[in-house]
């Protein structure tokens, strides 16, 4: 079901982007590059792995040298194992300037045997504030795990290991709030240190004696509608991320992940919206 809006979006991607659907094989020397850190990432073996590491001076970060406006993107992520308290490793496409879009992963580190937290946000025009918290169903330390994002004219949809965590819908027609869908992004990744928060509010504070904090990713395959190439971005067999929404089936792993594994929504805290939840939180 696609509305006109949807159709205009479709001709825009592929009009000014003249968007290409680009299957990255993942090497991570040809896709992305090291942005800082000072030598703590590094891309091993044939540009299949790279592990991005925080000591108490700097943690270290990536971008992809694409841009996608529209995309597929997964990545396999091993976190910090052992006490990571303090910690956050990354996963995100964003946009930039002031009123940038932005569509993130984050997993906060914990105390050995503690459970880390996947912390999940949408911006659009610059404004957040659109958190989801999640507890995963094994130890995303133990071993690597696929963390993607879909973004089409209608959808950002979160997944794990292909079972969707989170659907948010674009709400622009019935509540004017902004959807990103104009300012193309990169993929990032980082290791940060946020002793000062991330650990149970900041009680829990590093342990900078067990640093290095190293978290590996692997396989990252972005497909999206890029600069450089033309329409396959909006030619429906091209790219079915397109048009992806969830079926029946994946709204009930979607709501089955909900009821047992979401920690924190913001559409559901009524004590920080006394005044009535956002906007897109109730549309229809
Ligand atoms: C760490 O573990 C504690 C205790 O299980 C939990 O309350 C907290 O949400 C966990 N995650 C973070 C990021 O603090």
């Amino acid at each position: 079901m696609m509305g006109n809006g949807t159709i205009f979006q479709l001709i825009l991607c592929s009009a000014l982007l003249a968007g290409l659907a680009r299957a990255a094989a993942g090497n991570f020397y040809q896709d992305v590059d090291i942005t800082w850190g000072d030598g703590r990432g590094r891309i091993l073996g044939n540009g299949n792995l790279l592990t991005l590491s925080l000591d108490r001076a700097s943690g270290s970060g990536f971008q992809s040298k694409s841009q996608y406006l529209y995309g597929r993107f997964d990545m396999q992520i091993k976190l910090v194992p052992g006490n990571s308290a303090g910690t956050v490793a990354t996963f995100y496409l964003s946009s930039q300037g002031s009123a940038h879009d932005e569509i993130d992963f984050e997993f906060l580190g914990n105390a050995s045997g503690e459970p880390y937290t996947v912390h999940t946000n949408v911006y659009s025009q610059g404004k957040g504030g659109r958190e989801q918290q999640f507890r995963m169903w094994f130890d995303p330390t133990a071993d690597f795990h696929t963390y993607s994002v879909l973004w089409n004219p209608t959808h950002i949809l979160f997944y794990v290991d292909g079972t969707p965590i989170r659907e948010h819908r674009n709400r622009e027609t019935a509540t004017g709030v902004a959807f990103p869908r104009s300012q193309p992004m990169r993929v990032y990744a980082s290791m940060w240190d946020a002793e000062e928060w991330a650990t149970q509010g900041g009680r829990v504070r590093t342990d900078w004696a067990a640093a290095p904090f190293v978290a590996t990713y692997r396989a990252l395959a972005a497909t999206g509608c890029t600069s450089g190439d033309a329409a396959a971005c909006a030619r429906p067999g091209g790219s079915p991320w397109m048009y992806q929404e969830l079926d029946s089936t994946a709204q009930e792993r979607l709501r089955w992940v909900q009821s047992n594994y979401m920690i924190y929504n913001y559409c559901a805290d009524t004590w920080r919206f006394p005044q009535g939840v956002p906007p897109e939180c109730t549309a229809q």
